[in-house]
């Protein structure tokens, strides 16, 4: 059993029920997933909830709004400056439910994939080739993809987002996260980052996938992918 770490900020929002519940249930659900709308779409409504959780964190300054009939004083987000970074493929979904909540967020893209690097599929390792990202200098940063399995793709996207700047704040988001997956994204953030997610499983199967988890959450969105491992692994 992997020790998660005591220092850096870690918010399972599992500790808590909310109607949250109900979209995990519907995503690992193995019928529920052939319908792939209903998957993507509970995968956005996490994220909208997740960045709702978020915003109570955030830094707020009063606002004076004028109405038809007087005046009011409403607290409003302080920080404008935020990027919103995923990873391609599966982080789309759950960045849309970003996006719907922090509209006026700018966002960043990371191409990056894991590959397997043996045909047993027990090796991964993690294929980047493509960012697209405004500056991250003094902005707080939300990195959202879905799973965070071995962490290889989120540790990749980190070292690549870290390059435009050095952000404010940064927040990782995940759906479900394994222990492993943590403690090596740990290691690549600041101690004063935050690790969000809906729910710390158990572990990884051989093939390193979450267990219990939900299975490929790119596939489970958009169809199969070809796996490219064999142009790796004949080298
Ligand atoms: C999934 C997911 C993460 C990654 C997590 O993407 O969206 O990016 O796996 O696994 P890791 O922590 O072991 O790196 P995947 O590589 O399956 O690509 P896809 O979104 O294109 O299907
Ligand atoms: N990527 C996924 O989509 N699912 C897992 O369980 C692990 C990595």
């Amino acid at each position: 059993m992997v020790k998660i770490s005591e220092t850096m900020k870690i918010i399972n929002l599992s500790e808590q029920n909310s109607v949250m519940n109900h979209f995990m249930a519907e995503i690992r659900d193995k019928n529920y997933q052939k319908n792939r709308i209903t998957f993507r779409h509970n995968v956005e409504r996490i994220g909208e909830m997740m960045a709702f959780e978020l915003s109570k964190t955030l830094d707020y300054k009063p606002k004076t709004i004028k109405t038809p009939l007087g005046t009011i004083d409403i607290p409003l987000i302080k920080e404008e400056n935020m990027v919103i970074a995923t990873v391609l493929r599966a982080g789309l979904p759950f960045h849309q439910g970003f996006l719907n909540v922090f509209d006026g967020a700018d966002s960043a893209f990371v191409s990056a994939f894991r590959m397997y690097l043996n045909r047993e599929h027990t090796e991964v390792g993690i294929h980047a080739e493509y960012i697209a990202t405004p500056s991250v200098k003094g902005k707080t940063l939300l990195i959202v993809d879905p799973m965070l399995a071995t962490g290889g793709s989120m540790a990749a996207a980190i070292e690549a987002l870290l390059q435009a700047g050095e952000p404010k704040a940064i927040h990782v988001c995940c759906i479900i996260a394994a222990p492993e997956g943590i403690e090596v994204v740990k290691e690549a953030l600041p101690d004063d980052a935050t690790i969000w997610c809906a729910a710390i499983d158990q572990g990884m199967n051989e093939q390193k996938y979450i267990v219990p988890g939900f299975g490929d959450c790119g596939d489970l969105c958009f169809g199969e992918k070809l796996q490219s491992f064999r142009k790796i692994a004949d080298k």
